[in-house]
């Protein structure tokens, strides 16, 4: 049965690191991984591509329903490749553009009602790390541990920064600040699953933390919930 697969979810704001945390602990773990704002991106670039209006909620809805993706799994915890129609997105989703349509796509509830199917069929044995803004609270509200990783606005937008220059994209640090303010305050005041911790999720604030030591912290929740044989070193 996929529902009896156990799932860590790991939701937040944009810009906190929850893609790296994701991804080393399914690594770590040898479980799956589903990154559920590639799926948001992937509407948006695809009804873009097909000269959708983002604002035609039951056009964008109807075409996410159908979402012509594939993600490949790399072996071993390497980089999952993301294709829609069969062509390699992997880059082309990761743009502030696709981001911020994506953020406006992902305000339509048929758009999120259309996805959820689609990121349930993720759960599958061993195990799903789950990330994104409301796997806690919506889409695995059964997982048994959730977590809820933060940070301010202006240490998010300092590490989007550094993460653009070293791919060398050059953009301004006050731009990327308010975008991502905008962007945040869309995804917590939006109606459908707005981004909020879940009752029962914990909160790491990761603001004075870096990766390692925010692993070490997920790591330790890790052991709590699934016992020490699962808690890695
Ligand atoms: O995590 P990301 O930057 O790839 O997400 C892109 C957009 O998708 C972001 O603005 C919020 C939205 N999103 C969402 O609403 N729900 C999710 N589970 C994941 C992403």
């Amino acid at each position: 049965m996929a529902e009896s697969a156990p799932v860590i979810t790991i939701d937040g704001p944009s810009g906190v690191g929850k893609g790296t945390v994701a991804r080393l602990l399914a690594a770590r773990l040898g479980w799956h991984l589903l990154d559920s704002g590639a799926l948001y991106r992937l509407v948006a670039l695809g009804a873009r591509r097909r000269g959708l209006s983002l604002d035609d909620a039951a056009a964008v809805a109807a075409y996410a329903r159908g979402l012509p993706a594939e993600f490949r799994e790399a072996a071993g915890g390497g980089e999952v490749r993301v294709l829609l129609e069969g062509e390699d997105v992997t880059d082309a989703i990761r743009t502030e553009t696709v981001g911020n349509d994506a953020s406006r796509v992902a305000a339509l509830p048929a758009v999120r009602e259309a996805l959820l199917d689609r990121q349930r069929d993720f759960r599958r044995p061993p195990g799903l790390v789950a990330d994104g803004r409301d796997m806690g609270t919506t889409v695995f509200p059964d997982a048994p541990l959730k977590l809820f990783l933060t940070a301010s606005a202006d240490e998010r937008a300092r590490r989007r920064h550094k993460q653009l220059k070293e791919k060398g994209i050059d953009v301004s640090l006050p731009d990327l600040l308010s975008e991502i303010a905008e962007r945040d305050r869309r995804d917590r005041q939006r109606a459908a699953s707005p981004l909020v911790p879940a009752p029962d999720a914990v909160v790491i604030d990761t603001t004075a933390l870096d990766i390692p030591g925010v692993m070490a912290e997920v790591e330790r929740h890790v052991r709590r919930v699934f016992g020490p044989a699962a808690g890695g070193g």
